[in-house]
């Protein structure tokens, strides 16, 4: 599986703040199997987010985006709507299993407004921006991801293994 990391942050972006989530997230990505082809790093802005997913989408190739950061409530924060400006598929199922799940952390997981969607054959899907929240929220979407992947290559699932709904196969 290719995939990518956004992380969307004005801060970390001008350099006064390190990328804390985007580099954990990347390695969850490698935990699962997954190549993570590229990290970059923009401002809470969406004239600069949402051409960032459409060139990870349809140029790069990626099969799944994360994008961590901007999903609250601070004027700046847009990254929802940056991504819903391009995605041609909702998935709203993962986003209400995120906030579900998040709820269980922390009850600020409702200011969360994440969204997640599909480009072409590309999953995107917002997180927040704190470590924390990154991790927590990778470990919802985890055991679908493969097989979001395979539907989206238009693959067969279920062709490996029977069990292949209930297992967690590598993201590979
Ligand atoms: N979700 C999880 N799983 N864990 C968290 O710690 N933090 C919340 C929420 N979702 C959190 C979470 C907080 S404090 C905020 S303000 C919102 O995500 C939005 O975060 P963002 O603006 O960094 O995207």
């Amino acid at each position: 599986m290719r995939a990518a990391v956004i992380t969307v942050s004005d801060r970390s972006f001008r350099g006064e703040r390190p990328d804390g989530s985007g580099p954990v997230l990347k390695q969850l990505l490698e935990e699962a199997g997954a190549e993570v082809v590229e990290m970059i790093v923009v401002p809470d802005d969406p004239a600069m987010i949402a051409p960032a997913l459409i060139r990870l989408a349809d140029q790069a190739r990626c099969e799944v985006v994360f994008t961590t950061g901007g999903t609250g409530l601070s004027p700046r924060d847009v990254t929802p709507e940056a991504t819903a400006s391009v995605i041609e598929k909702r998935l709203p199922g993962m986003e209400e299993a995120i906030r579900q799940e998040s709820l269980k952390q922390t009850p600020f997981a409702m200011l969360s407004r994440g969204v997640v969607g599909v480009r072409g054959q590309t999953l995107i899907i917002n997180v927040p921006g704190s470590p924390k929240a990154a991790r927590e929220c990778f470990a919802v979407v985890r055991p679908v991801l493969g097989h979001a992947v395979k539907l989206l290559r238009d693959e067969n699932p279920y062709a490996e293994s029977e069990h292949a709904c209930r297992s967690l196969p590598s993201l590979s």
